[in-house]
């Protein structure tokens, strides 16, 4: 009777365990018979074990024969596409290199905007609101320290443009398709992002960063975004305004932006 109790307890520690184990991804082998106490010894043997073994190895060998800059390579080929009129959907960027004062900067992004049936989008915004770009109605948006511009023309639908945005001492130019389109004349301006922190395809409710604005969430595609801490010549802009897969932004580039909500990776066609 005690030895037929023991034998049920015995059991009862060895389903327990193995549960356990299945459950935090240990037994990845064959379980071999089970030894007093209820242990439960893995193997990690076997046909699928030796093969995902392999598959480790392969992998290992061609990560490194790999060029140190595979990953912005291929993320130049990428474009994000952003297909519904949500607050979930966006690209976030924190990086280190954000956070210091700016005295030049260059912030470049191809846009295809897509509804003109939507008032006002943001293309990027920094907390703060040191620096937003975007659309309202036909009308490009900037706003630069807290003051916003409109400005006619250079919004099309259903086609990439690129957009590139200039800052030194002298203030800020907005680029379309590689050709400086505007000025804002600001002596001596600097802007510092607070929290080193940008977003694509929203504008921030506040300056906590909190939430968003819901009407101003974009819609359509973006592709080769880039972001430097210095004003690139006119030629360097007209030249990367051919394609979007040149350019690398020494503070942010695309393998930098976190993709959140329903944003998706497509092929960049611009
Ligand atoms: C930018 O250039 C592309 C390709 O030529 C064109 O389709 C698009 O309409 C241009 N954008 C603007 C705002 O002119």
């Amino acid at each position: 009777m005690v030895a037929t109790k023991l034998i049920a307890f015995v059991a009862f520690v060895m389903l327990i365990t193995l549960l356990e184990q299945i459950k935090s991804g240990v037994h990845a082998g064959r379980m071999t018979k089970a030894k007093r106490g209820g242990r439960v010894k893995v193997i990690h043997t076997g046909p699928r074990v030796r093969k995902l073994k392999k598959k480790v190895e392969e992998l290992k060998k061609k990560l490194a024969s790999m060029e140190p800059c595979e990953p912005c390579e291929s993320a130049k080929t990428e474009g994000f596409l952003f297909d519904s009129h949500t607050m979930t959907d966006y690209l976030e960027v924190e990086v280190e290199g954000l956070n210091k004062r700016f005295d030049e900067l260059t912030s470049c992004t191809w846009v295809k905007f897509k509804y003109p049936s939507l008032f006002s989008e943001i293309v990027v915004c920094a907390l703060g609101y040191q620096f937003c770009f975007g659309r309202r109605s036909d009308k490009l948006y900037m706003e630069m320290g807290g003051a916003y511009s409109t400005f006619n023309g250079f919004v099309r639908f259903n086609e990439w443009t690129n957009y590139c945005v200039t800052m030194d001492i002298d203030g800020w130019e907005v680029y379309v398709n590689g050709t400086r389109k505007k000025s804002f004349l600001d002596q001596g301006v600097s802007v510092i992002f607070k929290e080193g922190k940008m977003v694509y395809g929203q504008k921030y409710a506040d300056s906590y960063g909190s939430s968003f604005n819901p009407q101003r969430s974009f819609v359509g595609e973006m592709a080769g975004i880039n972001f430097w801490d210095r004003k690139l010549s006119d030629a360097e802009i007209s030249e990367m305004s051919k394609s979007c897969k040149s350019g690398k932004g020494n503070i942010f580039s695309m393998v930098d932006l976190k993709v959140m909500g329903g944003v998706k990776k497509i092929p960049a066609s611009c």
